[in-house]
């Protein structure tokens, strides 16, 4: 479950910087027009790596490599249109040709299929779906005003939109477990958890990442908070994680309060939800929950001082188009804590883009 190999983090920031370099390389190997019109065309193969996975060509090569025709047949493809595309993707290094002409599975198109360990096939269908499209087409609209795409073009908050359509919100949620799953491993190894009796993640959704924790804490119990119409799924996960009999859901919403009785909260990708005036409110009822000494630790991809390349620069404009919120700096997440009553005491980085920012109830 958890037990994911996860590198070290100094090795994961080394080659992020080597990468970084050989980048740069590859940039200043070319005239620039070219290197931009490369990026920009880059648009062009995401949708094909979400075509793909639309096609469901990654599932269909599970078993093993097929011939042309036959992944044609099993997708229910044009077979040229549909060679044309795996030529192209085969192209990026995405699936790979065997000397006799199958086309077959390779380390990139792997995480394609629906059923992989970690599967990013609910990202590729969800950034390639034609609302979502739609919605980072106004970007510079966004930029401009400073307000968020969705509620605007749509007539309704965000996370109401997109549940709002059945399709759409399963490839949205989809989108968020294959994300999620990401980033259990390296948070987990990131932080001694066994110190702490009771453990409450707000905003935990089904229990995923609490399931995974309390596996690396066996003494530990955990308290699952979050609104009612979402701990309702939450007991068959538990169940599946052998967590149940650890776990109290407290369903509420933590714009009214938090569960009280933890020595650890954690909160994982919640506060990034939020624009600083609802992340205090957030804050100060875990405040208002804890006692004095108790541990915060939040999870989010907190945005570096450097001018390299980093994730969580690109999510906060998703956030920006989604809901008016924001990817945050160190310095910003421990003036939030200051004004909710805690003292910001570390920043940790993961093996994953995600840091633990943890502080202490004053
Ligand atoms: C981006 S998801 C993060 C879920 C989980 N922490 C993770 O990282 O996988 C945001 C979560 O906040 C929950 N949420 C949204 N509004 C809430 C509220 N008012 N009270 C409690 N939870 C809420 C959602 O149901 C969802 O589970």
């Amino acid at each position: 479950m958890t037990s994911a190999k996860v590198p070290p983090v100094g090795l994961v920031r080394a080659v992020d910087r080597i990468r970084h370099h050989l980048r740069q390389l590859h940039q200043r190997s070319a005239p620039p027009p070219a290197v931009l019109l490369e990026r920009i065309l880059q648009a062009w193969v995401a949708q094909g790596i979400t075509a793909a996975v639309q096609l469901g060509v990654a599932d269909a090569l599970a078993d093993g490599p097929l011939r042309p025709e036959e992944l044609a047949r099993r997708v229910d493809a044009n077979p040229d249109t549909l060679n044309r595309l795996m030529r192209a993707l085969v192209s990026e290094g995405i699936f790979r040709r065997t000397r006799d002409g199958r086309y077959a599975l390779n380390a990139l198109a792997d995480p394609l299929r629906t059923d992989a360990p970690v599967s990013i096939a609910g990202m590729a269908r969800f950034v390639g779906s034609p609302q979502h499209r739609e919605h980072w087409s106004q970007l510079g609209e966004a930029v401009r005003t400073g307000e968020a795409v969705i509620p605007k073009m749509r007539g309704l908050p965000a996370f109401d939109y997109l549940n709002s359509d059945p399709e759409l919100g399963e490839i949205f949620n989809d989108a968020m477990t294959s994300v999620s799953e990401l980033a259990i491993a390296p948070v987990v190894a990131g932080f001694d958890f066994t110190r702490f009796a009771t453990i409450a993640d707000v905003g935990g959704g089904h229990g995923r990442l609490l399931s995974a924790i309390l596996e690396a804490a066996p003494a530990a119990r955990g308290i699952l908070y979050d609104l009612p119409q979402v701990v309702e799924g939450a007991p068959k996960l538990l169940a599946k994680y052998g967590t149940a009999d650890r776990v109290e859901i407290v369903p509420g919403s933590f714009f009214d309060s938090a569960p009280a009785g933890a020595d650890l909260y954690i909160m994982k990708n919640i506060i990034h939800d939020w624009p600083d005036e609802q992340a205090l409110t957030i804050l100060r009822n875990i405040r208002a929950a804890a006692k004095p000494g108790v541990t915060l630790l939040l999870v989010e991809a907190v945005i570096p001082e450097h001018d390299r390349e980093f994730l969580a620069k690109w999510i906060d404009m998703e956030m920006l188009i989604g809901i008016a919120a924001r990817e945050r700096t160190e310095d910003e997440y421990r003036k939030l804590y200051q004004q909710a009553g805690f003292r910001l005491t570390e920043v940790v980085a993961t093996a994953s883009p995600f840091s633990l920012v943890q502080g202490l109830a004053v």
